[in-house]
């Protein structure tokens, strides 16, 4: 596996895997690679010739007050586990390079970004979006694969692509979960263990909700304020959002559809948590 950290570097390597032939994945990562991670690079992997990783903790989606500082970093750990899962290539750029001489270009998508996590990381998938083209434009992939734990991500970074006719598939994989059903994070570092049990609280809203949708509960009024009552009886928990709404333009749902999402974030603890699943009627 190689491993590049100039962009000027990564962009001659990808074009000449282009011009002999190949198709490129990329699975972007901010690093503290997790089987949630493998399982992203395994699923590139079976989609293209060559696999790229790109490591980066991205400063510019981190608002005051977050935890770009503390966020976990291995990138030992991190190399080795991408040359195991088969990587070709593994970027890793520095920040001074990726933003530097004053950069001052952002892509934005206007809607959607309001939505869910926005409301409480106001600027967060604006940066999102300007690191993702830069992504592509230095990696050129043919793909480049997403993990559904983010849904948010997911539908704003699909939305950009389409709006702006980048040609590139945008590929989401099912959220991995541990055995106990906690969605894989690379925040579930931060937790203490008595906070890790509480955790718990969030795949088991999801598994009540779509049992009351099954039941035949119509009103996600009346789920809210289950789901509500089940995450505040754990111990350190507080809310930051419960939302059930459309899974393509995240406008709020007052009624159950065929398909509505519900997605969470919830504050375990000082760690933010989130988690989301796609309730069906039937
Ligand atoms: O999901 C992530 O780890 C990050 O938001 C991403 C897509 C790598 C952009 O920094």
């Amino acid at each position: 596996m190689e491993v590049i950290e100039s962009i000027d570097q990564m962009q001659q390597s990808a074009e000449l895997l282009r011009s002999a032939g190949n198709t490129i994945a990329l699975v972007p990562t901010m690093g503290f690679l997790h089987p949630g991670h493998l399982e992203l690079m395994r699923v590139g992997s079976k989609h293209a010739d060559r696999l790229i990783i790109s490591i980066f903790v991205n400063p510019t989606q981190f608002g005051p007050g977050e935890d770009f500082e503390e966020y976990p970093r291995d990138t030992p750990g991190d190399l080795e586990k991408a040359r195991k899962a088969g990587a070709d290539v593994a970027f890793m750029p520095r920040a001074e390079e990726m933003y530097k001489d004053m950069h001052q270009t952002k892509v934005m998508v206007e809607k959607l970004p309001k939505r869910l996590c926005g409301l409480s990381r106001p600027g967060h998938f604006d940066g999102v979006t300007t690191v993702v083209a830069k992504l592509f434009n230095i990696t050129k992939p043919h793909l480049a694969v997403f993990g559904q734990k983010d849904y948010q991500q997911l539908a704003v970074i699909s939305r950009m692509v389409m709006d702006l006719n980048m040609d590139i598939q945008i590929v989401g994989v099912p959220t991995v979960r541990e055995a106990d059903g906690l969605a894989m994070s690379s925040r579930n570092k931060y937790l203490s263990e008595a906070e890790r049990a509480s955790a718990l609280c969030l795949k088991e809203s999801l598994d009540t909700a779509q049992a009351l949708v099954e039941a035949g509960e119509p009103d996600t009024a009346v789920i809210e304020r289950r789901i509500k009552a089940l995450i505040l009886g754990y111990p350190f928990t507080d809310i930051d959002y419960i939302a059930l709404c459309d899974p393509i333009t995240l406008d709020p749902a007052s009624t159950i559809q065929e398909e509505t999402l519900l997605a969470l974030a919830v504050r375990v603890g000082k760690t933010r948590l989130i988690d989301n699943c796609l309730l069906r009627r039937d």
